[in-house]
């Protein structure tokens, strides 16, 4: 099954991403996280990335696309992915569709989180995050188990650069203006999946499954 993660800042792709990997053996892919361990490792693509990142823009789509392109081909990918935060824009969308069509793939399902901007903008002041793995942990939702350290790693728990009020709204705005249009092209497509992540994270999962069930993704229980 190959799967988008499509939302706003802070509605949730990764944290639904990592709830999704205890039922189904996908490869998540989430293009902030590869450009912020680029960024970290100070490579070519993190210092082009850098700038946009600061300001809450997206990186240009032809870097984005051949990023993508270069990580869904490797193995791993090929029993099932899902995309965190890419495609964001109609270009990259078109860009995704004639990557898997040459290979003979497609997208199954894309999944819609949504929250409204006065929780995202909660939620992100609250959310902390691994310095060297780059787990997720939330000041008040789930908070690492011990003060500032990474239960997965031990790592040092930091907020991320791009999560201060201003760029948040930056972020909020690109969001509108580049990536909300993606709402209409995947319900066009008979694809998208609307599902409320406000609520909590339980009523989340289920609404997926309930989806998942209904367009013969997987087995109803
Ligand atoms: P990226 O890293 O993708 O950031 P984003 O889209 O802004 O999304 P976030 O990672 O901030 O939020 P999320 O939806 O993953 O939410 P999370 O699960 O953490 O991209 C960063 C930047 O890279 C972009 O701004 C752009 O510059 C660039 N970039 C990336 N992809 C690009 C592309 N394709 N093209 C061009 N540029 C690109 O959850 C948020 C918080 O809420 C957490 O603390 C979590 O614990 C909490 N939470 C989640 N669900 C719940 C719940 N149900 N109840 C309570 N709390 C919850
Ligand atoms: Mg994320």
């Amino acid at each position: 099954m190959n799967i988008i993660l499509l939302g706003a800042p802070g509605s949730g792709k990764g944290t639904v991403a990592e709830a999704l990997k205890k039922s189904f053996e996908l490869t998540h892919i989430s293009t902030g996280d590869i450009f912020r361990a680029n960024i970290a490792n100070e490579t070519e693509l993190g210092r082009k990335a850098k700038s946009y990142i600061d300001r809450g823009d997206l990186v240009p789509d032809d870097i984005t696309v051949d990023m993508v392109k270069e990580r869904l081909s490797h193995q791993d990918c090929s029993s099932g992915f899902m995309l965190d935060g890419f495609p964001r824009t109609i270009t990259q969308a078109d860009a995704l569709e004639s990557i898997l069509c040459s290979r003979g793939q497609s997208v199954d399902a894309v999944i819609n989180l949504q929250v409204s901007d006065a929780v995202i903008i909660r939620r992100i002041s609250a959310r902390r995050v691994c310095k060297s793995c780059g787990a997720t942990y939330s000041q008040t939702f789930n908070p690492p188990q011990q003060d500032g350290k990474c239960d997965v790693c031990g790592g040092e728990i930091v907020q991320r650069a791009d999560d201060m009020p201003e760029t948040v709204l930056s972020r909020l705005e690109t969001y509108a203006q580049k990536t909300q249009p993606l709402v209409d092209y995947y319900a066009a497509r008979a694809i998208l999946i609307n599902v409320d992540n406000e609520s909590g994270l339980d009523l989340a999962m289920r609404q997926i499954q309930d989806q998942f069930a209904q367009r013969g993704l997987i087995s109803s229980q």
